[in-house]
């Protein structure tokens, strides 16, 4: 029986970060994971191959839509979603093999198989063949992650009825698709086909889309996706989704309780994901579930239960992959008697729709609620010379501060680069910095990042100066 100070079940962001981690802090780790490529949903069918084919579908759409005012004429444009699909194939297959890579050069041994707990210190392996090997571990991290969600009625079939993982394979451009779901799944996604030229048409439950960023996002990024021609269904509940052979055909209820159905090529569900743990063994340790299937852990994520840790999508909070990679670094230095520490608060969110939204710290609606006195900055995008040079002029900066000590509490953003402009609002609110500190710095001119400067100064004393 092989012996490791610590045992990874999870190649996904959490699992190997996790592991690398170990590896530098001198433990003898192993990583097991189930599927032939390592590196997760994220790498596999998440975070890498939905960029790729929202970069794609972003440049056809550029090329279709913008490039003649910029002066560039082209003829006969198509989009080949063959070689689209391809092109995302090669991206991930690259980036699954720099996992490999990483777990080699750090002496990580990999084992392909399901991993069930036999007791609490050991684990099974049991590959595709229904091979066994047996691995103990003084300490076992659970990083098993998450599965696409559905509601009774909504059953994917993956053929007319998909999840994120079939769209993100499909082998034609579909005339019509539904989204069930105005999420990021739905939105990203749905972006993709809108710009290849699909009717996507999004039916909701909630009153807004993206419900849990700031509704300032959620009102900006629909006026948005509204000129990409996708159709909005808000506050509809999905009855049921059937293949009709040729397509689908899904029923739901308005906000008035009439039944009302749209038909398409396919639909998409995309209502969240949930963790992951069949097949996992828990009940051989006596690892106990939430109500929502999560694993459930202590502030150390630790699960109760002799030395096993679970992080990731497995556990309770954002379903997002850096949140994952900081749960793998904390179990990693805890477990080698350090003292990590995670600031949940500051942990980012991004939708790669274009423009893009990001996101960090609390929406002005939570602070509302809870009756916390603010100030808040904005700074629309289009008053920007970068903006207008480039012709991505939509979305706004919005800065939301605490009204007496002027510190930043929450930083939302839609337009180009947000994902990247955030981090100013991450860096600065981890040191707590003041609205006031953001509008002294210099800010290169030009950039979309004047944009948060001018946020910053509407937030103290309304002194934006550009608009
Ligand atoms: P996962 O990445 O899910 O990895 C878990 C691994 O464990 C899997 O490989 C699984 O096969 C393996 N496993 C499960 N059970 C066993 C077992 N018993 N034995 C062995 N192996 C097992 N997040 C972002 O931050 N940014 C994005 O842009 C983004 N885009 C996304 C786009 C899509 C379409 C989807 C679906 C998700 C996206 N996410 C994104 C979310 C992100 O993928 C997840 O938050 C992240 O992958 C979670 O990491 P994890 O390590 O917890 O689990
Ligand atoms: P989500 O939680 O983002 O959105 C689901 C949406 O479906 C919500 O708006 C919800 O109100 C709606 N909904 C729920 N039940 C419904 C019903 N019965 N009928 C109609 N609408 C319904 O989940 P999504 O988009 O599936 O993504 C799952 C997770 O994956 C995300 O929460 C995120 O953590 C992760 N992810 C992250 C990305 C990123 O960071 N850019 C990209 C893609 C996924």
């Amino acid at each position: 029986m092989s012996k490791y100070d610590v045992i990874f079940i999870g190649s996904g962001p959490g699992g190997y970060v996790g592991a690398i981690r170990t590896a530098q802090l001198g433990m003898k780790t192993a990583i097991i994971e189930k599927y032939d490529t390592l590196g997760g949903t994220c790498l596999n069918v998440g975070c890498i191959p939905s960029k790729a084919l929202l970069d794609s579908s972003e440049h056809y759409h550029n090329a279709a839509h913008s490039f003649q005012e910029h002066g560039i004429e082209l003829s006969n444009l198509s989009a080949d979603i063959d070689q689209m699909i391809a092109r995302k194939d090669k991206v991930v297959e690259q980036t699954c093999q720099g996992v490999k890579f990483l777990m080699d050069k750090n002496n990580i041994d990999v084992h392909h198989g399901i991993g069930s707990f036999v007791d609490k210190n050991t684990v099974k392996v049991t590959d595709s063949e229904g091979k066994e090997t047996t691995l103990e571990g003084k300490h076992i991290v659970i990083a098993t992650g998450s599965k696409p969600n559905y509601f009774p009625g909504m059953e994917p079939d993956k053929d007319r009825i998909i999840t994120s993982t079939e769209a993100l394979a499909l082998k034609e451009i579909p005339k019509r698709m539904i989204v069930i779901g105005g999420g990021v799944i739905g939105l990203e996604l749905g972006s993709v086909y809108a710009r290849l030229g699909t009717q996507v048409e999004v039916v909701e439950f909630a009153s807004s889309i993206i419900p849990t960023m700031d509704g300032t996002m959620g009102k900006e990024l629909m006026k948005v996706l509204k000129k990409l021609k996708i159709k909005f269904n808000m506050e509809h509940r999905v009855q049921k989704v059937e293949n009709t052979g040729k397509g689908v055909k899904v029923t739901a209820l308005n906000k008035k309780d009439e039944e009302v159905s749209f038909e398409a090529d396919y639909c998409l569900v995309s209502v969240g994901r949930k963790p992951y743990t069949e097949g996992l063994g828990l009940e051989n340790v006596g690892i106990q579930l939430t109500d929502r299937g999560q694993i459930n852990v202590d502030d150390n994520l630790h699960t109760g239960v002799g030395n096993i840790y679970a992080i990731g999508d497995v556990v309770r909070g954002a379903m997002l992959a850096h949140k994952a990679e900081e749960e793998g670094v904390f179990v990693a230095e805890k477990i080698a008697g350090q003292i990590p520490h995670i600031n949940y608060n500051l942990i980012p969110g991004v939708v790669y729709t274009w423009p893009e939204v990001a996101s960090v710290g609390k929406t002005e609606e939570q602070l509302k609620e809870e009756g916390r006195a603010i100030k808040v900055g904005s700074f629309p995008i289009k008053a920007l010379g970068r903006a207008r040079a480039s012709m991505d002029i939509q979305g706004l900066v919005k800065i939301i501060a605490d009204k007496e000590t002027d510190e930043i509490l929450g930083m939302h953003i839609i337009g180009a680069r947000a994902a990247d402009l955030i981090m100013e609002g991450v860096v600065a609110m981890e040191y707590r910095a003041s609205a006031e500190d953001i509008a002294r710095i210099s800010h290169p001119h030009p950039t979309y990042s004047e944009a948060v400067k001018e946020a910053a100064m509407a937030a103290t004393e309304d002194r934006a100066m550009h608009i």
